[in-house]
């Protein structure tokens, strides 16, 4: 039998090399050995990417993508088909836990400078995922015709009819009609099932192709090229096979057991996952007290409610997301790891994450006058933060990067959890502030 299958391969690998693309992307691709935690979340995109394309297929069999139909089919697959229910919640969870794990995936971009050089590319198309994957929720959003799908649709297709001239012949070119309708549900049922899972797809296979073109960075931001052996092997690198595949089992295990316990347990995330309001029919004549993203989106939306013209609004939106692709650019820090950067970079960076949690809090919520406030504040401070990066990036005074990896875990888990509470702090402080002085405010009778 074996016999068999070695001959079989054989007979494939002479006319497709499948054994020559094993070696170059598993068995023979070096990776550095201090990979930590932050690196699960690259493996962790894949496994829910597979999870969203394999429920997302079942759901179709069942889903009916007309206005009049498509809210009962979902209840039906909730109520009535065999397992629905689950498939259902992974794929509405998967929706978030995507978010989580991109975000995070980002994040130690940010931490260890992977998008700076060679790795530019990898971080272009890393951002181009964003957008597809950001397009793609917003349309499996609509889906469900509940009164947020519809309400939601709504505010974001028109925010397009504040581009001058081009405008609302736009808009109405994206809904298909003068309102959002039944054919509007279908158009964002086809994207959403095949056009832009197709493009994902495609991203990913170019981002990992890219990223195994130059190598991964690690957390101390030195390149395991330099130092090689005899047979040209990184002395700071493992075969990512077996040595990677089996470590990344026990992140997959652990992320397993945390989803499916949302899963199974709060799968509405008390109306921050699944909204409240969606649990309603989709009505054109009600419009929902209060019309807000799902989590993912709001500190993006939070910069759009910032600015009090349309127009501006619309373009600090798509800046703030825009000038993510740019970064790589932006940074001229001669080190690449935080591990090594100066006082400025870690403080600007603490009080940037701080800022984009405040307007991910703030989007949710409905707009006070000192709500507003904050979020200019923080739209400010997340522009400043990319826009004076040349700056002090260039002139902070970094610490002498090591010449080989080193594996005793950076700034270990006192330092780490230090800066985790300068940031809850930099979060909960002024948002505990604007609540308290609009509550002051309010006894006042102002
Ligand atoms: C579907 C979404 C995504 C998937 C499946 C994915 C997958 C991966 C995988 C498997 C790796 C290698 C393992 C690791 O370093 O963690 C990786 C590395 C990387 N990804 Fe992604 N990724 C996704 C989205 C993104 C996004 C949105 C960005 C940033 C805009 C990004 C930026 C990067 C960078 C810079 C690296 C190299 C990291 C390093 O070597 O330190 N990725 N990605």
């Amino acid at each position: 039998m074996i016999k068999l299958l070695v001959g079989l391969r054989d007979w494939v690998d002479a006319r497709l090399p499948i054994m020559r693309a094993w070696d170059t992307h598993m068995g023979g691709y070096y990776a550095p050995k201090n990979f930590n935690f932050f690196y699960f979340f690259g493996v962790l995109s894949l496994v829910v990417l597979v999870n969203q394309l394999l429920t997302g297929i079942w759901l179709t069999m069942m889903f009916v993508p007309d206005a009049e139909k498509a809210f009962a089919s979902v209840e039906y697959i909730m109520r009535d088909v065999d397992y629905g229910w689950i498939i259902r919640y992974m794929h509405s969870t998967g929706a978030s836990a995507f978010f989580v794990v991109v975000y995070i995936h980002m994040f130690r971009g940010l931490l260890y400078g992977s998008y700076k050089k060679p790795r530019e590319l990898v971080w272009v198309f890393g951002m181009l995922i964003l957008l597809a994957l950001m397009a793609e929720a917003f349309l499996g959003y609509i889906l469900p015709w509940g009164q947020m799908s519809y309400w939601g649709a709504q505010v974001i297709v028109s925010l397009f009819g504040a581009i001058p001239v081009i405008g609302d012949p736009l808009v109405e070119w994206i809904r298909g009609d003068y309102l959002i309708s039944g054919i509007t549900l279908n158009r964002f049922f086809a994207l959403h099932v095949i056009a832009v899972p197709l493009i994902l797809v495609a991203l990913v296979v170019l981002h990992l192709l890219a990223l195994h073109e130059v190598g991964s960075n690690n957390p101390d931001g030195v390149e395991i090229k330099k130092h090689k052996d005899e047979n040209g092997i990184p002395l700071d690198g493992v075969a990512f096979h077996p040595y990677y595949t089996v470590h990344d089992i026990v992140g997959i295990v652990v992320f397993l057991m945390a989803f499916v316990s949302v899963i199974f347990f709060f799968p509405e995330m008390g109306g921050y996952f699944l909204e409240h309001a969606n649990f309603e029919e989709a009505n054109a004549l009600k419009t929902p007290e209060h019309i807000a993203p799902v989590w993912y989106f709001t500190p993006f939306y939070s910069v759009l409610r910032a600015v009090p013209d349309k127009l501006y609004g619309f373009i600090a939106f798509g800046s703030s997301v825009a000038i993510l692709f740019v970064l790589p650019w932006l940074d001229r820090s001669p080190v690449k790891s935080i591990r090594y950067r100066g006082k400025f970079s870690i403080g600007f960076l603490l009080v940037f994450v701080a800022a984009f949690i405040i307007l991910g809090v703030l989007g949710v919520k409905s707009p006070t006058t000192e709500r507003t406030f904050l979020a200019q504040v923080c739209s400010i401070i997340y522009f400043a933060f990319f826009l004076t990066m040349p700056i002090w990036s260039a002139k902070d005074k970094c610490k002498p990067e090591p010449d080989r990896v080193t594996m005793d875990g950076g700034f270990g888990l006192s330092g780490t959890l230090a800066g985790a509470a300068v940031v809850a702090i930099l979060t909960v402080g002024p948002l505990w502030l604007v609540e308290y002085l609009h509550a002051l405010g309010q006894a006042s009778g102002h």
